[in-house]
């Protein structure tokens, strides 16, 4: 039983700066492993919110390696969940251990819901419902600054940039 209420995308009040970029967000997707869902979760501190083709979409960037990739790579939705400074110990965490290692929504202590079907945490103070639009990894030929390419990419493992519809938005 989780105790959301929708509003539009319009009513967020929200500084990305601090809720991405110091406050963090989990990335959390399912997908089918040996005919049952299974849901797993990273931790993501770059990335965006913004307007693009008419629609209100956020940018999400997830290196090759991250187990939370083939999920989102299997399913249509993803969730975004903040949780407002909270919960910054269970996002180290979450942001250090591999899923493929761990069970490790369980060891977070955080609890998985779902909502419209898309998995989320019940102790979000925000979670938005994402529907992927767009995929591309990132090329270094593009890259105007190539300082970056040294500074964030020393193994070459480009980010895929995912830009997704906000298709709803939960807050409590
Ligand atoms: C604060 C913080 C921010 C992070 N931001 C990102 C990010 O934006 N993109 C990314 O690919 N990895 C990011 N990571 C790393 C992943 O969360 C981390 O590698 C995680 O263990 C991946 O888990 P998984 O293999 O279960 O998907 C971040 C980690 C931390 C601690």
């Amino acid at each position: 039983m989780n105790h959301f209420h929708e509003i539009s995308a319009n009513e967020l009040n929200t500084n990305v700066f601090q809720s991405i970029g110091k406050e963090w967000m989990l990335i959390c997707a399912e997908k089918e492993i040996d005919g049952k869902p299974v849901a797993n979760t990273m931790t993501a501190s770059w990335g965006g919110l913004g307007h693009l083709w008419n629609k209100d979409v956020a940018f999400t960037f997830i290196r090759p390696q991250r187990y939370t990739k083939e999920f989102v790579d299997h399913s249509d939705t993803f969730s975004l969940c903040f949780f407002g400074g909270d919960k910054m110990q269970e996002m180290t965490y979450l942001g250090r251990i591999s899923g493929r290692d761990e069970d490790k929504i369980q060891k977070s202590g955080l609890t998985l819901t779902h909502i419209d079907g898309v998995p989320c945490f019940e102790e979000a103070t925000t979670v938005l419902i994402c529907r992927k639009l767009y995929v591309q990894t990132l090329k270094e030929d593009c890259f105007a600054d190539s300082s970056l390419i040294s500074a964030c990419y020393p193994l070459k493992d480009f980010h895929d940039v995912y830009v997704s519809e906000i298709q709803k938005v939960f807050v409590k």
